[in-house]
């Protein structure tokens, strides 16, 4: 007999849910999101994308309890978003991160260490095994006011993750962050879920969240326009790709008349390309191994903040 897999019970449950924004005489002024239903699973990455205005960030802000349902039911680590215990469990990067222009690095992610009453030696352990991991120990003592964006959003990263949630919601992620800082985060990220951290992120950036999600759902208007795993979204199935070795003109020859002849249509043929971020990257690798000074002072591996705890994965569900 077949044994049956349990369903892990999602950490994030969406059901029907509508958002209308109102104006000073009640009267509907938007709805931002419209009969909205998901579920996000331990362990995955999951990804929110659509165009400017579908609703991605009102989603987002009604999940951490920020924003009230005008209908349906919001469940998050199996309570209500209110909840102050759940709330704990969470890590949020905001779309704009409302930084402390006068904090130091370290001062800054100390000070979200106080909020969630961590005590200070394991603050002082997190802070720098944060500042590590997104590759600021250089800078941790200058004031935010002084960062550039991308180093703005590194620190905005590190002080979402100062009390190990289980739940990481990232707002644009990468937003304000060269090619190199968004490998860096999308490596980041996978590691996380590597982790059992689930991750729930919302961009318009198409190919950031081809590379790191295992679902996708794409919201237009307010509402689901489709929804999926990238592959089953993506994958052309009705047509296959081989890759061999270049071949000589004469050998190629041959084996086009014989794949003609059995499949009675001409097949497509040319060379794999890498994408922009593939040659991108390879180029700025190649010339960091001359002119090693020139880099941002970035760290190039993913390494994790060793505090960040490994949750108990639960099978994910594979449709
Ligand atoms: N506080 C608010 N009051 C009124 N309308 C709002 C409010 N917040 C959002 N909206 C409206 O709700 C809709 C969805 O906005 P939302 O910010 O969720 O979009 P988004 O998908 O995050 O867009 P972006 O990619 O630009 O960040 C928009 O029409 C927006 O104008
Ligand atoms: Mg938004």
């Amino acid at each position: 007999m077949k044994s049956l897999q349990p369903t892990p019970t999602p950490i994030v449950q969406i059901n029907t849910l509508t958002k209308i924004f109102r104006d000073f005489w009640h009267r509907p002024k938007a709805r931002a999101v419209n009969n909205l239903s998901l579920n996000i699973y331990p362990g995955e990455i999951f990804g929110l994308l659509g165009p400017n205005g579908s609703g991605k960030s009102t989603t987002i802000k009604i999940l951490l309890g920020l924003l009230h349902p005008s209908s349906g039911t919001v469940t998050v680590l199996g309570s209500k978003p209110q909840n102050v215990i759940t709330k704990n469990e969470i890590g949020y990067l905001p779309e704009e991160s409302h930084l402390y222009k006068h904090l130091t690095a370290r001062e800054s992610l100390d000070f979200y260490g106080k909020l969630f009453d961590i005590n200070k030696e394991e603050r002082r352990k997190r802070t720098d095994e944060l500042l590590d991991m997104v590759g600021l120990t250089h800078a941790a003592d200058r004031m935010i006011g002084e960062f550039s964006k991308g180093m703005a959003r590194r620190i905005g990263l590190a002080q979402a993750l100062i009390n190990d949630p289980k739940l990481i919601i990232l707002d644009e992620p990468t937003s304000g962050l060269d090619p190199i800082g968004c490998r860096q985060v999308k490596d980041l990220i996978i590691a996380l879920a590597k982790r059992g951290k689930t991750i729930l992120l919302s961009s318009h950036l198409l190919a950031d969240v081809e590379d790191v999600c295992d679902q996708v759902t794409i919201l237009f208007n307010g509402s689901i326009r489709a929804s999926g795993s990238v592959t089953q979204l993506l994958e052309k199935r009705d047509s296959i790709r081989l890759t061999i070795p270049t071949l000589s003109p004469e050998k190629l020859k041959e084996v086009l008349n014989v794949i003609r002849k059995k499949i009675g249509s001409e097949p497509e043929i040319d060379h794999p390309s890498l994408n922009l971020e593939q040659f991108f990257l390879q180029v700025v690798a190649k010339a960091n191994e001359t002119e090693a000074e020139n880099m941002s002072g970035a760290a190039s591996d993913t390494k994790v903040a060793a505090f960040l705890k490994t949750e108990n994965q639960q099978p994910k569900i594979n449709n």
